[in-house]
This record gives C-alpha cells, structure tokens and sequence, in this order.
C-alpha cells in the first residue's frame, strides 16, 4: 500500500464550494494584467499544447505531504499535457519565497502553493497573481485575496469536532476536572491557530473539561517527542492529548508510556488520518490513537481546477472546502478499506 492509493479517498469527498468568483472573460489575446484576485489575464490564458504547472510545497518531509504531492502527480498523470514541477521549502519560509521566484523564472503557468506560513509567503503570491499567473494555495493560507482560488478542508470544524469528541469523553468518564494538553502545530501556519480556536469551541460546553497546558512542536514528530515528555513530567494527571497531526500523537503516546502512565485511560486524539501503514487509521485500527480526522490533501482537487483555469477558460470559485471524517475503532477498519480500494483486510503492507 502506497499513499498514492490515497487518490482513492477523492470520491468520497465532497467538494463545497462556497463562493464564487466573476466569470472568465473568454480566451481573447491576453494583456498581462491580472484582474484583481483572480490572476487570470484579462484575455484569459491563450492556448497552448502544453502547460507547465510549479509546486511549492512546505515540507515534503513529512508523510501527509509527501501524500499531497503523489496526489498531484498521479491525477496530472492523466493530463498528458500539464507539466508538474515540485520545489521542497524543508519548513523554510525564505527558501518558498525563492522556490517560487524560481518558478517564475522558468514561466510556469499555474502556481499551486502550500504555503509554509501565511505571512512571509504573501507578498510573493500575490506578485505571481499580479504577473497574471493563476494560483491555487492547498491547505494553509496566505493573507489577503491575491490568489486565484483556496482548497482545503476547514481545520477550525475539525478542532471543534476533535474538541466535542474531549468533552463527551469528559462527561462520560465523569471527570472533573478533565485535564487536556495540546500540542500545537507552527504558529505561523494556519491551521494551527484554527485548530487551537476549534478545540477551544468544542468544549466550551462542558466547564470541567480544561486545557492545563499547551506547547508547540511544529508539526513534527522528533520534535513533538521532547514536547511531550516535559508536558508529562509537569502534568502527569492527564486525560485527554490533543495534537494538531497524527505524527505528534504517536510521539506524545510514546512519552506517556515512557512517562509510566497507563496508556488506556488516556484519550489520544490526532488529525490527518492517513491510510498508509504508519498514518492514522492504522493506529485507530490498532489501538493507539482514539480517534483522528480526515484531513484531505486536496491535490487531486488542485489538478482538476488547474485543468478547468488554463485549458477551459473557466474562473474557478473563490474557495473549495473539502469534507473531513471522524476516524474511531467503530469505523476505522471501515474506511482502511475504502481509502484503500477494496474490503481486503487492513494489513500493514510495503
Ligand atoms: C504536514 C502537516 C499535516 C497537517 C498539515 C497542516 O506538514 O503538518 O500533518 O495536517 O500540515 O497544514
């Protein structure tokens, strides 16, 4: 099983979209000024017989984007005619504002974009939409509106969810209080602020349930083991870890059991929810994070609205909010299945 049998999550996902941008103004010469936030040329883009797309991704080094970009080749795979070309930022905000200058060098068509973090890659976007070059940003955000489109899914609903699964879990287990600690992604992306407000909302209903403490890690698993072992060490009485990605659960699981504590009266809960042998479905299936949520990549999703930008002349809606899941033991075998492509046992395969 490879992530890029994770292309198989794309009918399942429900494409929202809840706003639309003006109609395209037709496939006329082009004059090279972009109408405002829409970066398409006022002529719209001329035809060609083949089309060169740039990847900017933040850091391919974790597993969720690694994802993102098979989803992206696989579905450009298709289109004989777009050329994808990725650039690695490695989680360094100057290296994507030079990744992306680079591409504009080499004249791509299309930008799709993962931005690092909002702020530093802002100005930048917004100078490949003033060149009149379309730009899809996936997932985190820029400030502002000078990109063609934004797709993604809606991290402050998966807080709020993650956060009202905390507090029924509180309420179940009559605990009170009921301490939590969280464990945050960069503070520049952001998903992590949404993620952080999200689970702030789901358990505000329930007064007993308390986040003690909160640290970042960044996303990262090395570093969120660490975080995790010294947010034990001062809090030892807890009963719900919440972590913005599922790598950050496992290291916080690994710090709890080496901490002594006893792993089965401790909620996990994580966000990602990929379908490969060491994501987060698996662990749900076996055992060691409680639940986790569907966070899609949106890379096939990107290829399709390029496809629909350069070669249909069509402006595509402002933002695409892509649908998550709760993963738990009840359904987790379930949807290993579906994502997987078939009702074969769940096997960890190569
Ligand atoms: C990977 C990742 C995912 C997370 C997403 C948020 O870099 O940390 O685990 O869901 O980014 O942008």
């Amino acid at each position: 099983m490879t992530v890029r049998q994770w292309l198989l999550i794309g009918p399942l996902v429900l494409l929202l979209a809840i706003s639309s941008a003006p109609a395209a103004s037709g496939q006329s010469t082009p004059t090279g000024d972009a109408a405002a936030g829409t970066c398409i040329p006022e002529g719209g883009i001329p035809e060609q017989d083949s089309y060169l797309i740039g990847m900017s991704q933040a850091n391919e080094g974790e597993p969720w984007r690694q994802a993102m970009n098979d989803q992206i080749s696989s579905a450009a795979a298709a289109h004989p005619e777009l050329e994808v070309v990725f650039a690695d930022a490695a989680q360094n905000n100057a290296k994507q504002v030079a990744d992306v200058e680079n591409f504009l060098q080499q004249g791509i068509d299309l930008l799709i974009i993962s931005p690092n973090e909002a702020a530093p890659l802002t100005d930048v976007v917004a100078k490949v939409c003033a060149e009149g070059v379309p730009v899809i940003v996936l997932d985190r955000k820029v400030e502002g509106d000078q990109f063609t489109m934004w797709i993604g899914a809606d991290n402050e609903v998966i807080g709020q969810r993650a956060g009202e699964y905390a507090a029924a879990f509180c309420a179940e287990q009559a605990l009170d209080p009921c301490n939590i600690i969280e464990i945050r992604g960069l503070e520049g992306s952001t998903p992590a602020k949404e993620r952080g407000d999200g689970i702030r909302a789901g358990i505000a209903a329930n007064p007993s349930a308390t986040i003690i403490a909160e640290q970042n890690a960044d996303w990262l698993r090395e570093k969120a083991i660490p975080v995790s072992q010294a947010m034990f060490q001062a809090n030892p009485d807890v009963d719900v870890v919440y972590t913005h990605n599922d790598p950050m659960t496992e290291a916080a699981i690994i710090s709890a059991q080496n901490a002594g504590l006893n792993l089965d009266e401790i909620l996990f809960i994580g966000i990602d929810a990929l379908p490969t042998p060491d994501g987060g479905i698996r662990s749900v299936i076996d055992g060691r994070i409680d639940a986790t949520y569907v966070y899609p990549t949106g890379g096939a999703e990107a290829i399709d609205y390029a496809v629909q930008i350069l070669e249909q002349g069509e402006t595509p809606p402002a933002e695409v909010v892509l649908e998550t899941e709760e993963v738990v033991d009840e359904n987790a075998q379930e949807l290993f299945d579906k994502f997987t492509g078939g009702g074969a046992e769940a096997t960890p395969a190569a």
